[in-house]
This record gives structure tokens, sequence and C-alpha cells, in this order.
């Protein structure tokens, strides 16, 4: 049964506030790729390049929240819209909580995408597209899933027999090809700096 009779409660601390506190400007930095395209690499380093600034963070990766929050849901085109859902909210919450909150997630589908980003203030949500083509990320394949996938020993895997949808016009685009994760890296950064805080 969905929520009924249910109605909004304003409270008197508010994101802003919170987020000023912390001295910082609240976002949802929101990475997406494909597998081995780079993500929970360049996160990683971004989130310690934050921190070594002072600001503060969390880090949301897709497979660690299938360990938990989304450990009921599989890799079907309706359990990865639902998996997108509860990310985008939950970074919504930590963004409001003040947070500068980083997304790893393939998020392959531009329709749950566009769903994250409606949930933010404009400017508050920051795409990146972690690109590198799909020969490179199956010749890199760290975890042995596209091999895994080829074999068919996996079904509905990304870029294998399940779509990514390139972003059309990301806040940002990596290309890992040819960029280092430490220059990745200075590119958040300068685009991050470039937007007032
Ligand atoms: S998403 O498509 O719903 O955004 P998410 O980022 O949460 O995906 O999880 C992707 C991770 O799950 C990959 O890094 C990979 O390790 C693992 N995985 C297992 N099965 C699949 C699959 N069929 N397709 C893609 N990733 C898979």
């Amino acid at each position: 049964m969905r929520a009924m009779n249910v109605r909004w409660q304003d409270f008197e601390i508010t994101g802003e506030l919170r987020a000023r506190r912390m001295g910082q400007r609240a976002r949802c930095l929101w990475l997406t790729g494909l597998p081995a395209a780079g993500k929970s690499t360049i996160a990683n380093l971004l989130e310690r390049q934050l921190a070594t600034r002072g600001h503060h963070t969390y880090l949301l990766d897709g497979d660690n929240l299938r360990h938990g929050l989304n450990r009921d849901l599989g890799f079907a085109r309706a359990d990865r819209a639902e998996n997108i859902r509860r990310v985008a909210e939950v970074a919504r919450l930590m963004v409001d909580a003040g947070l500068i909150v980083i997304v790893a997630v393939i998020s392959p589908f531009r329709s749950e995408r566009d769903f994250a980003r409606g949930l933010f203030d404009p400017g508050d949500f920051v795409e990146i597209f972690v690109d590198a083509s799909l020969e490179s990320c199956i010749r890199r394949d760290p975890k042995g899933l596209y091999a895994r996938a080829m074999r068919g020993e996996i079904g509905d895997f990304t870029g294998i027999d399940s779509p990514y949808e390139r972003p059309e016009r990301p806040d940002l685009r990596l290309n890992t090809e040819e960029l280092s994760s430490a220059e990745c890296v200075e590119r958040v950064m300068g685009k991050l700096d470039r937007v007032p805080s």
C-alpha cells in the first residue's frame, strides 16, 4: 500500500544550514559508466582529495550497497531501476544532511539518471561520465565478470547482453583511457571550484 494521508513536515534546521555549519556546499557527484570504466577508483581518490581539503563526505558505491540496502535486487531492468531509485534517495538525504556525496554506480539507463538529477536543486547534482570503450573495459576486466558474461555464466551483464546508454550531456566526461585517475580527480575538483560554494 502506497503512502496515503501522509503530509510533508517542515523542520527548522534546513539542509542549507546543516551544510553551512560544515563550511561547505553539499552536492551529489554522480559517477556513471560501464563496469571497469574506473568509477570506484576515481570515487576513492576523489573522496580522499575532498577529505584532504577538510570536506565532509560520503561514498555510495554500487557493489557495496548491493551487500546491504540493495541485497534483494538483481540486474533485470526493473531491479536496476529500483536500485538507482534507492541510491538516489539516499544520496538526497545525505546531501540534505550537509555532505558531499559521491555516488559510483553503473546507472546504465538515462531515465533513472534523470530521475536522480530531478531530486536535487539545480547545480547540486553533477553527472560525471566515466568513459572508456567497451573493448578496453573487457581488456581490463579486474573482477573477471566480462569473461564470465561472455561465457554465458552471468546474464544481463552491462555491455554484453544489457545496454549502457551513454550520457548525452554530462556535466563532465572523464576519458579513463587518456587520463590517469589523478588527472580525472583534478578535473572534478576544477569543476567544483568553478561552481561557487
Ligand atoms: S546498476 O546497473 O544497478 O547501476 P551497480 O552499480 O549497482 O549496477 O552494480 C554493479 C556491480 O555489480 C558491478 O560493478 C559488478 O561488480 C556487479 N555485477 C554483478 N552482476 C552484474 C551484471 N549482470 N551487470 C552489471 N554488473 C554486475
